[in-house]
């Protein structure tokens, strides 16, 4: 487990991570979220014990990052930010020596290298030197840097920026994997990706916490969160909305898009956890339209995103 205690630090008078407490389980994947400079780096920073917190700690299964800072160390696989790697070693040479730094050597140290190159497509590029690489490139190498002593916890400071969407896949399913035995803690702007990847999602605003919570409970926050969004045919002089209008369910109907043949309409519920899906469809089917599409949607994460992070802002402000 990963337990963050009331973590703060200052860059002289400027306050980057303001109080942030919370902890992760064991097969957790927390997606770290919130808008540049909101504190994400500087939080991870501190839980891997590269920097030191102006106030607060975290434990890592149970080792103190500050009192007890190598054991804790020993136990994190650490992703950085923008992939900083030696440029003048090649990808051999900088695996060796960060598996040596891990406490590897002979046969286990030459097996546990093997085993990461490969896992991380660099069998191409392993005699380049890093300098050399294309920047996609380079993350994988820092990725593998990250899970060559196959930590139990991996801090990931946006582990998949610059990779095409190939490798975004490929890592996105190596993390999934991961995530089984291991407590993972990734930052990124994707917002699919914490869709895809994430168990649970804190949002950072000003070096504040400000939304905890598992991807689709965020979404439950947004205001699309329930609405039945469907296209249909259009039909000569028949409008659907006519056929819509008594069901107690719907709270109001949008046009969201139309073209020369088809329409979409968004029917927003009273209620968000009991949208009228069922009527809306029977009085479509029963009037004869021709349903191209029909949904009920689970809510946007970016519009909930945009909204905790600039209600934030506003309270700041007062
Ligand atoms: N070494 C430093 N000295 C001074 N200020 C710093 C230092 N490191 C970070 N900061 C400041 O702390 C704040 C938080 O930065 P941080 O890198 O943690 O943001 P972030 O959430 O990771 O942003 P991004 O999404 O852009 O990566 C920013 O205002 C940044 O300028
Ligand atoms: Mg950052």
């Amino acid at each position: 487990m990963i337990e963050v205690q009331h973590l703060t630090k200052f860059f002289g008078e400027k306050l980057a991570v303001d109080d942030i407490s919370f902890a992760v389980d064991r097969g957790e994947v927390l997606g770290f979220l919130g808008p540049n400079a909101a504190g994400k780096s500087t939080t991870m920073r501190m839980i891997t014990g590269f920097l030191p917190p102006t106030s607060g700690t975290a434990a890592i299964g149970g080792s103190d990052i500050i009192k007890n800072s190598l054991q804790a160390r020993k136990k994190i696989g650490y992703l950085p930010e923008n992939a900083p790697a030696y440029p003048d070693m090649t990808v051999m040479g900088f695996l060796d020596f960060i598996a040596g730094i891990r406490g590897y050597s002979g046969a286990s140290k030459k097996t546990r290298m093997e085993e990461t190159i490969e896992r991380c497509f660099l069998k191409e590029v392993r005699y380049q030197p890093i300098s050399t690489l294309s920047k996609g490139f380079k993350q994988r190498v820092c990725f593998a840097q990250s899970i060559i002593h196959d930590p139990e916890y991996l801090i990931m400071d946006e582990p998949t920026d610059g990779l095409d969407p190939n490798q975004k896949h490929e890592v996105r399913i190596m993390i999934g994997e991961m995530a089984l035995d291991k407590t993972i803690i990734l930052s990124t702007h994707i917002l699919e990706e914490v869709e895809a990847l994430c168990s649970r999602a804190i949002i950072i605003a000003r070096g504040r916490i400000v939304a905890d919570d598992t991807p689709s409970g965020l979404k439950a926050e947004s205001s699309l969160h329930g609405a039945v969004r469907f296209t249909v045919r259009k039909a000569n002089g028949n409008d659907p909305l006519v056929h819509l209008g008594d069901i107690p369910g719907i709270e109001r109907v949008d046009v969201v898009s139309e073209n020369k043949s088809h329409i979409t309409f968004r029917a927003f519920p009273k209620n968000p956890a009991d949208p009228p899906a069922n009527e809306i469809m029977d009085r479509l089917v029963q009037n004869d339209f021709t349903i191209h599409g029909f949904e009920v949607e689970s809510g946007r994460l970016d519009e909930v995103f945009r909204l905790v992070t600039s209600s934030h802002a506003a309270e700041v402000k007062k």
